[in-house]
């Protein structure tokens, strides 16, 4: 069994339930920081840890789930779609991107669910207030993240939904997942949309200006959102936000897929704004490192 998993088990006493991100590298993982936070302003007798975990420990890991107290799992990468094959079921959107983000223990076993893409849902919600119903829409990526929302998407009343993306395959697999809606889309879809999500990584790197699509086709009636968070504004969203154009990053999208896994473990309904606050604070601190 992986160390930190046996002295996380070690240290936790009947009374305490226990959650934890698996992944590999999880270091960087915000959800330690967003979930404690949340467990503490609600008084709850739980605790969350980073578990990176070795593939060859990953199954040990769903085998404690179902005789400790482990009773919520955070699965980031490179784990997503082995996890959705370790749990006994998965929600329909778990099933349907072959991911899972989230693990529940239950009288029925382990349950696998993907709250990516209703975080994003929440989040665009929270964030601008948009009424997606007969709006049009550009997903610049086909990853994982793009997987996520463009099927959240695709059940939002959107009038279209345009994939874009460098590898033209994932492109048409991932704009299926949005149904009747859903197609491969061409540069000229951008200028048409009402909202432009990036969902690739460029723009991730500190030093990288490379843009997800070209500027000039982004203009101030349009929603656009970036995904990533670090860095908080990438230089396409800045360049955006410098034509007039209302611009989100990925922040409320991370929030909220965590309030959904919270809710999903503890039963209580997650306090946004502290869990929002700890975010803010940790990549506020992480900025001067
Ligand atoms: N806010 C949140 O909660 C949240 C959650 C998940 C992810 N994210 C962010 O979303 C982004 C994507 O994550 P992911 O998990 O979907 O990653 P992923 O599965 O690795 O997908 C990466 C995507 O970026 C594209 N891409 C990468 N390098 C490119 C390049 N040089 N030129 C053109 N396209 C390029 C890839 O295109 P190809 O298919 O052609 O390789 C693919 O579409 C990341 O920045 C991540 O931080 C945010």
């Amino acid at each position: 069994m992986a160390d930190n998993l046996k002295d996380l088990l070690k240290r936790s006493t009947s009374s305490q339930m226990l959650a934890a991100v698996i992944g590999f590298p999880v270091n960087h993982s915000l959800s330690p920081t967003i979930h404690n936070a949340g467990f503490k302003h609600l008084d709850l007798q739980w605790d969350y840890i980073p578990l990176e975990v070795e593939e060859r420990d990953l199954e040990e890991v769903f085998e404690q789930m179902r005789s400790s107290n482990l009773k919520g799992l955070s699965v980031t990468m490179p784990y997503k779609a082995k996890a959705a094959m370790m749990v006994d079921e998965c929600t329909p959107t778990a099933k349907v991107l072959g991911a899972v983000n989230c693990v529940t223990s239950t009288d029925q076993g382990l349950i696998g669910h993907n709250t990516d893409g209703d975080g994003f849902l929440k989040a665009l919600k929270h964030d601008a207030g948009f009424d997606l119903k007969q709006k049009r829409v550009v997903v610049l990526g086909a990853g994982g993240a793009a997987k996520a929302i463009t099927e959240a998407l695709g059940r939002s009343e959107v009038s279209s939904l345009a994939v874009i993306n460098r590898t033209q395959a994932k492109a048409e697999s991932t704009a299926d997942l949005a149904g009747d809606v859903g197609s491969v889309g061409e540069l000229e879809d951008i200028s048409e949309a009402d909202l432009v999500v990036n969902a690739t990584s460029l723009g991730m790197k500190d030093n990288s200006t490379d843009f997800p699509c070209p500027i000039d086709l982004i203009h101030s009636d349009q929603l656009v959102v970036d995904l990533i968070y670090h860095p908080l504004k990438t230089p396409w969203l800045s360049a955006a936000e410098q034509k007039g154009v209302r611009t989100h990053n990925g922040v409320s999208m991370l929030l909220f897929q965590a309030t959904e896994a919270f809710t999903l473990w503890t039963g209580e309904q997650a306090p946004v704004s502290i869990m929002l606050r700890a975010i803010e604070e940790e990549l506020e601190r992480r900025s001067h490192k």
